[in-house]
């Protein structure tokens, strides 16, 4: 779909909420789940009705400043393929959009967090999502290497949840899941009080960080993972650039307590968590508006995400 000139709102639709903004108006917010409905998993549509009838009020609601045509920057995963960015782009187009264009989440990620994308220096951007672990290595204004696992905090979610019904038996709503996740993090000591139900009653218990700890270690070692892995296959120059600069991180995973010393620890690279991690990727696709149509980021993108050498 050719884009005639630069667009005018940029959409970052996440695992967990979705975020639109145009040049000069407020960011505004939506949940991507409700109703137990998930318009997205792990980072890519798996209810187009849902998505579009998300998307819709929200693309409707400016169309009126553009005379009826919207033109649309979507923020992907850097891994998507051609159909489920399709897909991202019949939902948008479906919600009233005119057109589309697809930009890879890491590099909006790191446009919004302040970073030089133009330096020759290599920058390394790992995003922390609700539904993708995504890493890029970006150089000269564009992604030279990345990689993706659709990991992140939905998943970690998903253990507390599973730990609190198995060990002390009680379900947790998936508020008091994350409420306990974005309290805990990677802490491995100490007692933690949450509230759930049992036998439909709420109840109010004591659960071990340790047990929890232990449970949650796979899926977080899942995330860490793809930074290790990224690292290791960069050539020695690109690494060393790495090195000097260290590794920035965004995303809400990027906030858990004790993640960034993990990437730390784990890279032996200098993290960095930038200062606003969940906006980062909005903010960054917001400040590409003027800009995308000449820089014709579609092209330069190769058909499983990776960018085309
Ligand atoms: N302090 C925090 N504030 C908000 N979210 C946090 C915080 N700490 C951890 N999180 C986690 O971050 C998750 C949301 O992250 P984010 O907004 O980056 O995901 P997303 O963009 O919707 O998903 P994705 O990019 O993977 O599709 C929350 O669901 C929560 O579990
Ligand atoms: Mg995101």
């Amino acid at each position: 779909m050719p884009v005639f000139g630069s667009p005018d709102l940029a959409i970052d639709l996440g695992t967990a909420t979705t975020r639109v903004a145009g040049r000069r108006d407020c960011i505004s917010l939506r949940p991507s789940v409700s109703q137990n409905i998930h318009a997205l998993n792990r980072g890519v549509i798996v209810n187009g009705q849902a998505t579009t009838e998300l998307l819709r009020p929200m693309i409707q609601k400016r169309l009126r400043g553009h005379l009826g045509r919207l033109r649309v920057l979507a923020c992907a995963p850097s891994d998507v393929s051609v159909l489920e960015r399709q897909m991202v782009r019949s939902c948008i187009l479906e919600a009233g959009a005119s057109s589309v264009i697809t930009v890879p989440e890491p590099l909006a990620a790191a446009v919004g967090a302040g970073l030089d994308i133009g330096s020759k220096y290599a920058k390394f951007l790992v995003d922390f999502g609700d539904g993708v672990t995504d890493c890029a290595v970006i150089r000269d204004g564009q992604i030279v290497a990345s990689l993706a696992e659709r990991v992140g905090c939905s998943d970690l979610r998903q253990v507390v949840q599973s730990f609190a019904k198995l060990t002390i038996g009680i379900d947790l709503p998936p508020g008091e899941a994350d409420r306990l996740l974005r309290t805990l993090g990677l802490r491995r000591e100490g007692f933690e009080t949450c509230q759930g139900l049992a036998g439909g009653a709420p109840v109010q218990a004591r659960l071990r960080v340790a047990d929890l700890h232990e449970e949650l270690r796979p899926v977080i070692d899942r995330m860490l993972a793809p930074v290790q892995t990224l690292l290791r296959t960069l050539p020695a120059s690109i690494g060393a650039e790495v090195i000097e600069d260290g590794i920035f991180l965004t995303g809400g995973g990027a906030l858990l307590p004790g993640m960034r010393e993990a990437v730390a620890e784990q890279s032996a690279i200098d993290t960095r968590v930038v200062p606003d991690p969940i906006g980062s990727v909005i903010c960054g696709a917001r400040r590409m508006l003027p800009l995308a149509a000449s820089l014709d980021l579609w092209k330069s993108w190769g058909p499983r995400g990776r960018a085309v050498p």
